[in-house]
């Protein structure tokens, strides 16, 4: 057993009671003073606070070695060992057999690949000529020569034209084929096809009804009222070879159809297309039979 450090002093204890009452003391004669005898030791005084610890001692001698521990668990086991060498040829004490018989004869091989081709035989004799074939189909028709053309477009010339008869446009824009009549008024169809008209009129000083006729009838009617308004019209006719065309105003309280040198009343047509792309000759149309008067309604 090895002895420890020694402690620290214990708490001051409490202080004891007083000692009892001495003997009276004697007072000396003679009123001189002088120093007496030392009196007597006095009680030992409290004792003082405790003092500051001291600094570490010096470590102790090393103990002896402890018993032996108890043993410990089983380990996990370690991974699978490299493959070892190869270990030495053993000893062959066989011998070698006897040669076999003869196997039996394999299956017969795949086809080879095509050959090169020969070079090329000589021309043979000519042969005798065939028979004719058949006919073959009809074509598809060609494209139509426009043969007959047809176009005019002509301008009033004179103000309030008579009404009940064709009205003459007597100033000749375009008439190449001489199928509009500028003094009858009138436009004959050279060939059966589809033609377009149209009109443009200038209304001045009264009414102005207009009808566009063909053959004695008219088709289309239009009114302007408002002075210097224009009116028009256009119509797509299919017409005969012959039929005629032409504008005609209603009466004198409404030919108000006008021109000046600012305004002009016109009036146009074409052929459009004819029915048959055939020759033709074109009816001679230079001058028509106009009869006296024509009706403005159709009834
Ligand atoms: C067996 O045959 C082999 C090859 O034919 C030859 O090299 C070898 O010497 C023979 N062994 C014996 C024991 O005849
Ligand atoms: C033109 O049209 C009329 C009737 O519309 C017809 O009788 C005549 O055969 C036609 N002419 C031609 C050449 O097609």
């Amino acid at each position: 057993c090895v002895s420890g450090t020694k402690g620290d002093p214990g708490i001051n204890g409490p202080i004891g009671d007083p000692g009892p009452k001495g003997d009276p003391g004697q007072c000396p004669q003679v009123r001189d003073i002088f120093q007496g005898p030392p009196g007597e030791t006095g009680l030992p005084g409290p004792v003082g606070a405790p003092g500051l610890p001291g600094e570490n001692g010096q470590p102790g001698p090393r103990g002896l070695k402890g018993d032996q521990g108890v043993i410990g668990a089983p380990g996990t086991p370690g991974v699978m060992g490299q493959k070892g060498e190869h270990g030495i040829e053993g000893n062959c004490n066989c011998q070698n057999g006897t040669k076999g018989d003869t196997g039996l004869e394999g299956s017969k091989g795949n086809k080879g690949d095509v050959g090169v081709a020969g070079q090329q035989g000589n021309e043979g004799q000519k042969g005798q000529k065939g028979e004719q074939g058949d006919m073959g189909m009809m074509g598809i028709p060609g494209p139509c020569t426009p043969i007959v053309q047809s176009a005019f477009s002509v301008a009033l010339t004179g103000s309030f034209p008579p009404p009940s008869q064709p009205v003459s446009f007597l100033k000749v824009i375009y008439n190449l084929q001489q199928h509009y009549n500028p003094t009858a008024g009138i436009y004959t169809a050279p060939i059966n096809g589809t033609y377009v008209f149209s009109y443009n009129l200038v209304a001045s000083t009264r009414a102005l009804k207009v009808g566009l006729f063909w053959n004695f009838l008219p088709v289309v009617k239009t009114t302007q009222t408002t002075d210097l308004g224009t009116t028009s019209q256009q119509v797509v006719l299919h017409l005969s070879m012959g039929d005629w065309v032409w504008l005609q105003v209603r009466d004198s309280n409404s030919n108000g159809m006008f021109t000046n040198s600012e305004a002009s009343s016109t009036f146009s047509g074409y052929l459009l297309n004819p029915d048959s792309c055939d020759m033709i000759m074109s009816r001679e149309v230079s001058n028509p039979v106009i009869p006296d008067t024509f009706p403005w309604d159709d009834s």
